[in-house]
């Protein structure tokens, strides 16, 4: 026999103790979030000053660790999981995805290729196929046709990884052969997120060739102006490549009218991505389906699970209409990674259809969450959300000190106290150092603008009520 090695590694028997340890802290810690301020309170420096400034020579016990998540984690937490968490847009977790996640570290696959776990693959093509269906998006992005859906880490990959896919539509594929002097202009809204705007940096267009187009009273990108904007551009000897179009801005929720900048892209040969990273979910609903009205004009469309499908971050939907377009711009096939089932071209490989090489298996917490909730799960949480966010809207509209800053089409309502800017920053700081809950500002039509969007996982009826009898209350003392 030969000798036992020495190990420092965790037996089974200690990571099954600790791990069910693990899994009870989040259970109770999921039961309880509800009580800690939403807004962690930590100061700058705080949470460094209390860990050691050195790592520790030897191991210390798995319970040591797990206090100091207690003592030292937690009160530098925001609490995105607590059902008071109406700020930004949602990142909601729900025990299915957790577990999925878990399975995930588990089986420790990195799925680059098909051949490095066709299952990876193929569940993430299966899942995405079904959630074509049950989104009602337009077939082309099918899996089965010459489409297909892929996941990325953000909404912010998919959109860089649609507007090199269109950079090289519109070039013949020669900016990656020789590098960028084509001249190419993209298009968004003013109102579209940041993440549009880094894309056109990253992919080397330059940001004076993004266009912001102007946006009507509702906050949606304005087709004549868009129109206009393309001709100019191609008059004077540049090339449109790309348009950005927002199903849910993050500012108010606006709807860009997509059936019209489709009818436009289209005429002129331009490339149509469509973000809907928060907004998309509503779709599993048929009454919300409107907000994707045209969709069949877009090339690329993302929607993110990680938003509002009750799926950890990170998880979004990523489709393209033609998935040649999109591997030919990123595909480039080193020796070491060849292999007999990507030569047969009867597999995806998504290396091909990413920024990194590598990839987690992310389609198992999407997987697992679908068949948890079902559709009916899945459509009565979203409905509920949106229900509720239209009854906080009602009595907005009836409070005569308060006025609706925008339309409030889904899940989030945007207010303001007719007091002005100053009166508006005291009410958000009140509010927010209580603890009691958590919402964000905007600005629309250049005035400070409140923001209660309405998605966590565990947000009910009592919540929003709360919410807004806080809010009442912190406008009596102004
Ligand atoms: C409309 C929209 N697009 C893109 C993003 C960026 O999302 P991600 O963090 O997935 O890149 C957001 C984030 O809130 C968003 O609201």
């Amino acid at each position: 026999m030969p000798p036992e090695e020495k190990s420092f590694h965790m037996t089974s028997e200690e990571f099954r103790r600790h791990g069910r340890a693990v899994v009870d802290w989040i259970a109770d810690y999921y039961d309880r979030v509800e009580s800690l301020p939403v807004l962690s309170p930590a100061k700058p420096g705080q949470i460094r000053a209390a860990l050691p400034a050195a790592p520790p020579a030897t191991g210390e016990p798995f319970d040591a660790i797990l206090r100091d998540v207690e003592r030292v984690i937690l009160p530098g937490i925001t609490h995105w999981q607590s059902p008071n968490f109406f700020a930004y847009f949602p990142a909601n977790a729900s025990p299915p995805a957790i577990l999925g996640e878990l399975l995930s570290a588990g089986l420790g696959v990195q799925g680059m290729l098909w051949a490095t776990s066709p299952a990876c693959t193929e569940l993430e093509t299966h899942v995405l196929d079904w959630l074509v269906g049950m989104l009602g998006l337009p077939e082309k992005f099918l899996s089965t046709g010459a489409g297909g859906g892929v996941i990325q880490d953000t909404a912010s990959s998919a959109t860089l990884c649609a507007l090199l896919a269109a950079r090289e539509r519109a070039t013949g594929f020669a900016v990656n052969r020789r590098g960028g002097d084509a001249h190419l202009t993209a298009y968004t809204s003013s109102q579209a997120h940041s993440s549009v705007e880094k894309a056109v940096k990253i992919a080397g267009l330059g940001r004076e060739n993004l266009r912001l187009i102007e946006v009507d009273d509702k906050f949606a990108l304005r087709p004549e102006a868009l129109a206009r904007a393309m001709d100019d551009d191609r008059r004077a000897g540049r090339v449109p490549c790309f348009v950005c179009a927002t199903v849910g801005t993050t500012s108010s929720n606006a709807l860009d009218p997509v059936a019209e900048i489709g009818a436009i892209c289209k005429e002129r040969g331009v490339w149509l991505h469509v973000d809907a990273a928060m907004s998309g979910t509503a779709a599993l609903c048929p009454e919300f389906r409107f907000i994707h009205r045209g969709l069949e004009l877009a090339d690329s469309y993302c929607f993110n699970p990680h938003k509002w499908m009750f799926t950890n971050f990170d998880c979004d939907c990523f489709y393209v209409a033609d998935r040649r377009a999109l591997i030919e711009a990123l595909s480039v096939l080193p020796e070491y990674l060849r292999n007999p089932a990507t030569e047969s071209g009867a597999v995806f490989d998504y290396r091909d259809w990413q920024i990194p090489l590598g990839r987690r298996f992310r389609a198992l917490k999407l997987w697992f969450v679908i068949r948890h909730y079902g559709v009916e799960g899945l459509q009565h949480h979203v409905r509920r959300h949106v229900e509720l966010a239209q009854q906080f809207a009602g009595w907005v509209r009836a409070d005569e000190r308060f006025e609706l800053a925008a339309p409030a089409p889904l899940n989030l309502v945007c207010f303001r106290h007719r007091g002005g800017d100053a009166a508006n920053q005291t009410l958000l700081d009140g509010l927010n150092q209580s603890g009691a809950l958590y919402l964000t500002h905007t600005r629309l039509n250049d005035k400070l603008t409140l923001r209660l969007s309405v998605g966590q996982t565990r947000t009910e009826a009592r919540h929003v009520a709360r919410a807004w009898h806080l809010i009442q209350a912190e406008a009596s003392r102004l």
